[in-house]
């Protein structure tokens, strides 16, 4: 079976390649390099001994993607992440994030309606709940005005699958990510945010290995167990993983409606605070932090409801948050000592 990922030398990208390689996948990759290397491709093998076939292209040229389509006319589902996902960067340039992340969407689909049939897992994220009343977040809390143009190119992104699907033999799994993070217990593939991290965790970990002076933690006055922001941190071979899970349920047709929708996370909430003292374990040193003010945009809580995924997907995460921080910390000691 031939499986296209796009986006498939990303973070989550990279991993999710590995899963499929080890379930005996056949995979093609499309990637434009603008958020990733070609030396992941190196990582993948090392760590499967298996060459994925690989296409750099642009999702946003509509007769790459139509030439690329006809091509492959072998593929038999598509696991899609390429889009563009830095939530600041959103706010600031919102056209770059709507014709990256919906035109290349709409094209993709366009090639698949064409197919007798076609299966769709689609990279989503918690950020479509917004702050969510209910905690834990299960798959019917409302859908919250997006706070970002980030977190509406992957609303939009949902509802244009949603529309598609009811109206053609594309069968569609959204998978709401929480927070994705850790490495592969190789250390061959993580993640290798450009510039400054965004995110917290390979932001803890650059100051870790001093490429950083010192985190910046984004409030402590909110109404939570320490005063800062709780998430859902969720190791990044688990949510390779439920992907797989989520593919295989497409092909052997077990699914029950044309689109499903899973959130992903662990079920457990985490501080940032917590998270920093996860990292002075892992790593036994003493971590460098400043309490500063609230980061716009940020909502106080956001923990996954576990028991769709657990129950209807039969998948749930093995790696504890320590564990996810080990990987991480032992992958960005490998990048540095390169
Ligand atoms: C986590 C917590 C920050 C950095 C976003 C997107 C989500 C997904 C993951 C793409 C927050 C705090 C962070 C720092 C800090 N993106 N923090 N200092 O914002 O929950 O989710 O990234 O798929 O869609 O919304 O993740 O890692 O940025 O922040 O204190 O230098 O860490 O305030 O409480 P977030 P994050």
């Amino acid at each position: 079976m031939k499986i296209l990922v796009t986006g498939g030398l990303g973070f989550i990208g990279s991993h999710t390649v590995v899963e499929l390689q080890n379930k005996g996948f056949e995979v093609v990759i499309i990637d434009n390099l603008s958020n990733s290397s070609v030396s992941v491709l190196k990582g993948i093998v090392s760590i499967t001994g298996k060459e994925p076939i690989f296409e750099k292209l642009d999702l946003r040229e509509k007769i790459s993607v139509q030439d690329f389509f006809l091509r492959h006319q072998d593929i038999s589902g598509v696991i899609h992440f390429a889009a563009s996902k830095a939530v600041g960067e959103s706010v600031t340039n919102p056209l770059l994030y709507y014709e990256n992340n919906i035109s290349s969407l709409v094209y993709i689909l366009q090639e698949l309606e064409k197919k007798e049939k076609a299966q769709f897992i689609f990279s989503s994220s918690c950020t479509v709940y917004g702050q969510a009343d209910v905690m834990p977040i299960d798959e019917n809390a409302p859908i919250k005005p997006a706070m970002s143009p980030y977190g509406n190119t992957k609303q939009i992104g949902e509802e244009i699958i949603t529309d598609v699907s009811k109206v053609s033999n594309i069968n569609a799994i959204l998978l709401r990510y929480f927070n994705p993070i850790g490495s592969h217990p190789s250390a061959e593939i993580g993640e290798l945010p450009i510039g400054v991290p965004q995110n917290l965790v390979p932001f803890i970990t650059q100051t870790g290995v001093g490429l950083r002076k010192e985190l910046m933690v984004y409030g402590n006055d909110y109404p939570t167990v320490d005063g800062t922001c709780i998430r859902d941190y969720i190791h990044v071979v688990d949510l390779a993983k439920a992907h797989v899970v989520a593919l295989q349920r497409l092909l052997e047709n077990k699914n029950e409606e044309k689109i499903e929708i899973f959130n992903l996370g662990t079920g457990v909430g985490s501080s940032v605070l917590e998270v920093i003292a996860s990292f002075e374990k892992v790593s036994t040193k003493l971590f460098p932090y400043k309490i500063v003010d609230r980061r716009e945009g940020d909502v106080t809580m956001a923990y996954a409801s576990t028991n769709k995924a657990n129950e209807v997907l039969g998948w749930k995460t093995e790696s504890s948050l320590d564990e996810a921080m080990e990987s991480a910390w032992k992958w960005e000691q490998k990048v540095r000592s390169k």
